[in-house]
Formats: structure tokens, sequence, C-alpha cells
């Protein structure tokens, strides 16, 4: 045995009940697939995670390679059970000899600290296999921890094959379990499908553990708000509120201020240096850095790769996407910057707009503001395009052309005066 730990993430299943096109797995929360959550709660912990797809496997083993290299893809076709989807594991695992962590690709709310927990537990009391469990009100729909009179485990139950005083117990299997690969890796070979939903379970190594005298243990979750699973829209809505939630409180310890947290969404992957703001109905989504003393918002909205350094100010409507942002800059109104870098010092008007996109072409292009740049109202700055230091853009223009340090560029069309216009036009 060593202690090199390797994790298993099942992700192969349909996902009925979202009633969609894309695999379950692959549904976002703030712009990050729920496999990602599970992806990234896991790389800290093992040296390798192997992901079983299945349904839609294309779409998955894309997501998972282009983001996780440490990650790899194993098709389970057809589909026959959790049990049977370790299963396929075994051909990559034959000489492995440490600990193996196996999770689902749908429980994104479960922490990395929890998981860091779970594997002390399980290797500070010598476990062959551990089984992470929880206790709910209504257990409905979970496969039932079954324990020996004396309190240690007999076996899982699924819901499906439970007589009615198994289905009365209320400590539930949360699905994460670790496994001392060796001398669990014999079970799955001997796993049996003669159950209600006619699977291989995974469940069964719990009784199959108990039958070869291994050491096999439940640990208990506190908090069981960490094994929800992803089921459908409504507990897709209801895992973002708790994600959300969590978030904001972290910001709110670490001296970032939420005016009203049941109107601001930051995703996890925000970083938020204390004594920044954030007004009301702000949406923070994929992964960005904003700096201490900032301003965001009131109905901020930024899209992922966004960098604020200190002292910024992104005020209401402004939407920001891809663009870093240097110290003391200021976007006050009803703009969007896309693909951008802004330097320090910079006041951008209000309705100025990046144009960085050319939907003929589909290509996406730059704009650079340097130091001490001031762009005027209702800018069109077309992209690529930079503004050099300390220039100044008039109000109302479209910069399709670089402009040099320190100059002024306008386009705006001269100013018509007619006198008495009006007055003559009526009288005529
Ligand atoms: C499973 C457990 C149940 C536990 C619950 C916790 C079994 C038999 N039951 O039930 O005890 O309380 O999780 O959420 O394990 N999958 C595959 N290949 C398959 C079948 C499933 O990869 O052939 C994947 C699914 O995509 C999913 C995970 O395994 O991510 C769990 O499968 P699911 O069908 O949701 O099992 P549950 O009925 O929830
Ligand atoms: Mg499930």
């Amino acid at each position: 045995m060593n202690d090199e730990i390797k994790a298993v993430i099942l992700a192969a299943g349909k996902g009925t009940r979202m009633k969609s096109d894309t695999p379950k797995v692959l549904h976002k929360i703030f712009e990050k697939p729920l496999l990602g959550y599970v992806l990234d709660n896991v790389k800290n912990i093992v040296s390798e995670s192997f992901v079983i797809v299945g349904h839609q496997a294309e779409k998955v083993e894309e997501y998972v390679k282009k983001d996780y290299t440490t990650a790899k893809t194993v098709l389970q076709y057809p589909q026959l059970g959790t049990g049977h989807a370790v299963s396929m594991v075994c051909p990559e695992l034959q000489n492995f000899n440490g600990q193996v962590i196996i999770l689902c690709g749908d429980t994104p709310l479960i922490t990395e600290n929890t998981l860091k927990n779970f594997i002390d537990y399980h290797n500070s009391n010598n476990s062959d296999l551990t089984v992470m469990s929880t206790i709910f009100e209504n257990p409905t729909n979970y496969g039932r921890i079954i324990r020996e009179k004396d309190g240690s485990l007999k076996c899982i139950v699924e819901e499906k094959d439970a007589a009615q005083e198994e289905k009365a117990v209320k400590e539930v299997n949360a699905g994460i379990y670790c496994l001392n690969w060796a001398k669990i890796k014999p079970a799955f070979s001997q796993l049996k499908s003669n159950n209600a939903q006619g699977e291989y379970y995974l469940t069964d190594i719990i009784a199959w553990g108990k039958s070869q005298n291994l050491n096999v243990n439940a640990y208990i979750l506190e908090n069981n708000e960490e094994i929800y699973g992803i089921n459908s829209r409504s507990n897709l809505a209801h895992a973002t509120k708790i994600m959300n939630e969590r978030k904001l409180n972290e910001l709110m310890d670490n001296g970032v201020t939420v005016v009203d947290p049941s109107s601001t969404w930051i995703s996890q992957d925000t970083i938020i240096g204390s004594d920044t703001i954030i007004y009301p109905a702000t949406y923070i989504e994929g992964k960005n850095k904003i700096g201490s003393n900032c301003k965001i918002g009131p109905c901020a909205h930024l899209r992922g790769d966004v960098e604020v350094a200190d002292n910024c100010k992104i005020g209401n409507f402004v939407e920001v996407k891809k663009a870093k942002i240097d110290h003391n800059t200021n976007i006050g109104h009803l703009s969007y910057i896309g693909d951008s870098e802004l330097g320090s010092n910079i006041n951008i008007g209000a309705g100025t707009i990046t144009a960085n996109y050319n939907p003929l072409t589909k290509v996406k292009s730059k704009t650079v503001l340097k130091n001490d740049v001031k762009i005027g109202s209702n800018t069109v700055l077309v992209a690529p395009v930079t503004v050099e230091e300390g220039a100044n853009v008039g109000a109302g223009s479209v910069i399709t052309k670089d402009i040099p340090k320190w100059a002024l560029a306008i386009t705006r069309a001269p100013l018509k005066i007619l006198p008495d216009w009006v007055r003559n036009y009526l009288l005529k």
C-alpha cells in the first residue's frame, strides 16, 4: 500500500430528468460545468482522475481534455450500473496499490475540506473501505445504510430493493467512497445484478468487504447539503443558490461589502480584495480577480477572465468580459468592455463600447487603452485598436485607427446651428 490517491468520477448516466440535449454533468453553475466542480475539488488531493463517460461521451471527453490535463476519460458502454462503471477502470489500475476515491459527477457542492477529512478518517482507521453517509429526515431515493446491532456496517440497500423497515432508516449513502484498491478490486469481478434495477450496484462492495472480513467503515457527514445531487433543473437552481450563499459569506468574512446578498451572484472562482463594495443586482460568473477598494455595480455583469486592480469602479449596467484593468480606472455607466487591456487612471465615459467581434469573419480582436487615456461618452472602439498613453477621445467618436500618445481624436460631425430654423419652419 502507498499514500497515492486516485479518483474515479462517475459521469456516464443519462440525466433523464434534466430534459436536455446537454449531458447532465456539463450543465453549468456560474458558467462552470458540474463536473468541473468535482474535478477541481479533487485536483489538490489526487495524482490522477478517471472520469467514467457514456451518455454523450464525446462532449464530456472534449470538456475534460480541454480543461483538465491530469484527468483521463474511460468509456462505459452500455451503462450497467455504478459498480459496472467503476469496474471500467480496473485495466487502468492493474498494478495500483494506493487508495481510490469514488465520487459522482453531479454532486458539485461537496468541498475539498470534507474530502480531506474523509480521507484522513479512512487512513487513520486503517480502513479498507470507507463510505460517506449522512442523515436525511426524508431519505427517499437514497441507498440506506444498514447497520448490525452493534452499530457496525452491514450493507447498503437501495430504495427500490428496501423492505419497509429498511426504508425507515435515515442514514443514507452519500455516494462517495474511499477504497484500498488492491484489497477491494476483486469485488468488481464478483458483483451480481440480481436486484430490482437489474444493475451492478457499487453499493454491494460494502457487504462484499464484510464477507471478506475487511475493515469497512462509514464516515458520517454532518452537513448533508454537501452531497446534494443534481437531477433536475430545479435542483440546479437550488445548488446555484447554495453555492452563491457560501461564496458571499466567504467574501464578507474576508472584508468585502455585499450591499444586498439576495440580489448578488458571484462565482466560486472569483477572488475579491478587502474593502471592495459590491452593489445590488451584480452578476459575476467564471474566473475573475478583483482588487481592493473597488466599487462594482449596481447592475454590473462580469462574464469571466476579468482582472481588475485596486481602486477601480465598474458602474451600473457595465458588462466586462476577458479584460485586464489596471488600478484607478473608472468605467462608470452603460458600457461594454470585452477582449481588452486597460491601463491605470483611465476614465471611460458612459455608453462606451469595445466592438470586439466581427460577425462576418467571426474574429474577436483586442482593444488596448494605455495609462491615463480618457474616452468620451458614447464612443465605439473598433478593435483591433490601441489608444496610446494620455490620449483623449471626444464624445460620440467611432475609433477605427490607433491613436498616438497625448493626441485628441474626434470623429464627431461638426455641429451646425441654424438660427430661428424652428420658428421659420412653423410659420411657413
Ligand atoms: C446512487 C447509490 C445510492 C446513493 C446515491 C447517492 C448505487 C447503486 N446507488 O444511487 O446508494 O444513495 O447514489 O447519490 O450506486 N452512473 C454511471 N454508470 C452507470 C450508472 C450510473 O456512470 O451505469 C453514474 C451516474 O451518471 C451518476 C452516478 O453514477 O453520476 C450515480 O448514479 P445514479 O443512477 O444517479 O445512482 P442513484 O440512484 O442516485
Ligand atoms: Mg443519483
